[in-house]
């Protein structure tokens, strides 16, 4: 039975309501930024400051960022990765940050020795296997990675102690977002590499469990489309719902940086033109949806205390 507090959570209510598969929700509500008039009325356009050209991503230039209003703090860039940057941080995901030193939901449960070969031998299965079924695939359950200060999601913390390093091309491109969006000296500190299926979904959380939360939340997504919520720091208050496809850049400052935010629903599409392909990255990326999301955990000002 649903309890008072519930009813007058609204973002639990929306997260319910599009996580649901007893029947297709309405997606009416749902910001469009490929459908830029429509989203007009919430969202301003914003100018960058011009980064230097970086590998991996596209020029500044090519960027195309709004600030949505109604969440103060909150972008929204398109246009960051092109199709074949998109497969280069997809592989960079999957076969090396799910790999020692980095830290995988798995790592409690099997040798990482065999954690670090998940990789090659689905993708062997893939193409020796007549009957290869993804889903089956060792691949298929690896579910989170961390890079960097490794998030503690028993205690929310992070540690000194336990610590590896943001690989550079992920703390460049991380740092040349920041940087166009005004925010310098952003120093890439920790990352969390989510692996969504079709049926997957994120419950409405915040983050902060970074000892600094000037420094901005940068989000890039792979893979299947799927609806993002984003609301405020407090649950009572109904959160926008926006879709974010592979290739989209959110980033979460200011007010935004601590606001609620969800995962609901995973979408059956993606807008990378992987259909006439078949390698094992593109059939992982028609089945799921990869996020990788940046942050800077201290500052000269906000340090993380001794274990
Ligand atoms: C997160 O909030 O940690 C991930 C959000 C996303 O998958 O886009």
């Amino acid at each position: 039975m649903e309890s008072k507090d519930d009813v007058m959570d609204y973002f639990k209510i929306d997260f319910k309501y599009y996580k649901q598969r007893a029947s297709v929700p309405s997606y009416n509500d749902v910001l469009d930024f490929d459908d830029v008039d429509s989203v007009l009325r919430k969202a301003s356009k914003v100018s960058l400051l011009e980064s230097p050209s970086i590998k991996n991503m596209s020029d500044t230039k090519n960027w195309e960022a709004y600030h949505l209003n109604t969440v103060p703090g909150f972008y929204f860039i398109k246009n960051v990765l092109t199709r074949e940057h998109q497969l280069y941080w997809a592989r960079r995901s999957l076969c090396d940050f799910t790999r020692s030193p980095n830290v995988t939901n798995l790592d409690q449960f099997q040798a990482k020795e065999s954690v670090d070969k998940m990789w090659e031998n689905s993708e062997s299965e893939f193409l020796t296997k007549s009957n290869f079924n993804i889903r089956e695939s060792e691949i298929w359950a690896v579910r989170w990675a961390t890079l960097g200060y490794h998030h503690n999601w028993n205690t929310r913390n992070y540690s000194k102690r336990h610590r590896s390093n943001v690989p550079d091309d992920l703390a460049a491109v991380s740092g040349n977002i920041a940087n166009a969006l005004g925010f310098e000296d952003y120093k890439a500190e920790a990352s969390v590499v989510n692996f969504y299926h079709s049926n997957s979904s994120l419950c409405p959380h915040q983050d902060l469990s970074e000892v600094d939360l000037t420094y901005p939340l940068i989000s890039i997504s792979l893979g299947l489309d799927a609806i993002f919520l984003i609301g405020s720091d407090i649950k009572t208050e109904k959160p926008e719902a926006l879709f974010i496809r592979s290739g989209d850049v959110v980033v979460m400052s200011g007010k935004s940086r601590t606001a609620y935010h969800a995962l609901p629903r995973v979408m059956e599409t993606t807008k990378m033109r992987l259909d006439d392909e078949s390698d094992f990255l593109s059939c992982y990326l028609m089945n799921s949806r990869i996020n990788l999301n940046v942050r800077q955990v201290e500052s000269d000002k906000s340090v993380l205390p001794e274990d």
